[in-house]
């Protein structure tokens, strides 16, 4: 790696141990991956957000980068709070627990994080334009900034991510180098109609299967997708597999055409998905069905106001099951818009519970000793078995309410 006289006096520690400390790190990783030189970025989003999988070692990391001075140089936005944070008590979460969210909290907060505390920076608070370099760490984030936002991001980790916060810098490696984003899959979708909602997560969740970490070229896409569609579908391609950059022919910036997306190269696959796949994939999320609703969690990733105004009409003033919890996981800024709106008022007058600023993969469900948890996420439907011990019914929103009001799984 070539570094300027800049970062070789940071690497010296000529501007402290934080900045040192950083410059340490990413010229090795910059090293390992073969990179010529440092890149600037435009913004950071962090992983290192909640004690569930920061774990100790993780807040004393972050405690110590604090403490030495480490402070971000460009915008630096973080992912869900590991808990409620407008009711984390009413949430069940341990007191022990939320002693080391807090603490996680302060350190973060003393290096200047951008407290957001969500999945959708994009949505408002960290939006990159078209080419722009970022390094960001929330892979369902990674996925939209490469394939709708054309910005460019590789999957960043804990640690990396402050690391390039500090010094307001990556390594030009991955997904910052043009030959890179090259298309390398060729998937014709066969569906005949604009997809339906629940197709979206669905559709998500097999390319990533199928794609692993390749770059998939998407052809037959219909309509015009909303981002909300478009979320769901990167955060379940980048959890079922490791999708970083879809190439969505039609939606995603660099993919006007298939040519373009391919970048004059030739595919080195192909493959076909159709109606009865996405049946097929659908069948595969869920690890259970029927039986009593116990828990139905919307809001992976987080709620946005269309999407929780959509329950707020599907609802439509009917009172939630008095044996289902059903919990909407959104942003601060999201819940107070439709708590201006009226929504938020109706949607508790039905029983409805607004969780703030986290989600039910990071934060502590097992205290309420859910078996079962429906969902219209396929990220959720990916790592909730793992992180929330439960049974999986993904199924579309309309049907998740229809759940929580009769009590009833879908079958
Ligand atoms: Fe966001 Fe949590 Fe899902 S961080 S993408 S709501 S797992």
């Amino acid at each position: 790696m070539i570094l300027s006289k800049e970062e070789q006096a940071l690497l010296n520690g000529e501007q402290g141990e934080a900045p040192r400390m950083a410059m340490e790190i990413l010229s090795k990783i910059g090293e390992i991956n073969e990179a010529e030189r440092l890149i600037p970025i435009h913004s950071v989003h962090l992983v290192l957000h909640a004690y569930k999988s920061a774990f100790d070692a993780g807040v004393e990391a972050a405690e110590k980068i604090a403490y030495m001075g480490g402070k971000f140089s460009v915008p630096t936005t973080i992912d869900p709070y590991g808990m409620d944070a407008e009711d984390w008590r009413g949430a069940k979460t341990p007191e022990a627990y939320a002693v080391m969210q807090k603490r996680l909290e302060d350190a973060v907060m003393r290096m200047g994080v951008i407290p957001v505390w969500t999945c959708t920076p994009y949505y408002g608070f960290n939006m990159p334009k078209y080419g722009e370099n970022v390094a960001w760490s929330e892979s369902s984030a990674v996925a939209f900034a490469n394939t709708v936002l054309g910005a460019r991001t590789n999957r960043q980790t804990a640690i990396v991510d402050i690391c390039c916060g500090i010094l307001g810098k990556t390594p030009e490696t991955g997904m910052h180098i043009q030959s890179n984003r090259c298309g390398e899959v060729r998937i014709r979708l066969e569906v005949d109609r604009d997809l339906k909602s629940w197709e979206y997560p669905a559709l998500g969740y097999w390319l990533g299967k199928k794609l692993g970490s390749r770059i998939g070229v998407v052809e037959g896409m219909r309509g015009s997708p909303s981002p909300d569609h478009l979320k769901s579908l990167c955060a379940a391609a980048a959890a079922s597999g490791s999708v970083t950059l879809l190439h969505i022919v039609g939606v995603t910036p660099e993919a006007r055409t298939a040519e373009e997306a391919f970048g004059g190269r030739a595919p080195l696959d192909a493959c076909v998905v159709n109606e009865a796949d996405l049946l097929r994939t659908r069948q595969s999320m869920c690890t259970t069905s029927g039986g009593r609703a116990e828990f139905v969690a919307l809001g992976c990733p987080h709620y946005s106001v269309h999407e929780i105004r959509r329950v707020h009409e599907l609802l439509n003033g009917r009172k939630v099951h008095p044996q289902t919890a059903f919990w909407i996981y959104a942003n601060r800024d999201a819940i107070r818009l439709i708590e201006k709106m009226g929504i938020r008022q109706s949607l508790e007058a039905s029983g409805v519970v607004l969780r703030a600023e986290t989600c039910m993969i990071i934060s502590p469900v097992a205290p309420w000793g859910f078996k079962s948890m429906i969902t219209d996420s396929g990220k959720c439907a990916y790592y909730g078995p793992a992180e929330c011990g439960t049974d999986i019914i993904f199924a579309d929103a309309a049907e998740c309410v229809e759940a929580a009001v009769s009590g009833l799984a879908p079958m």
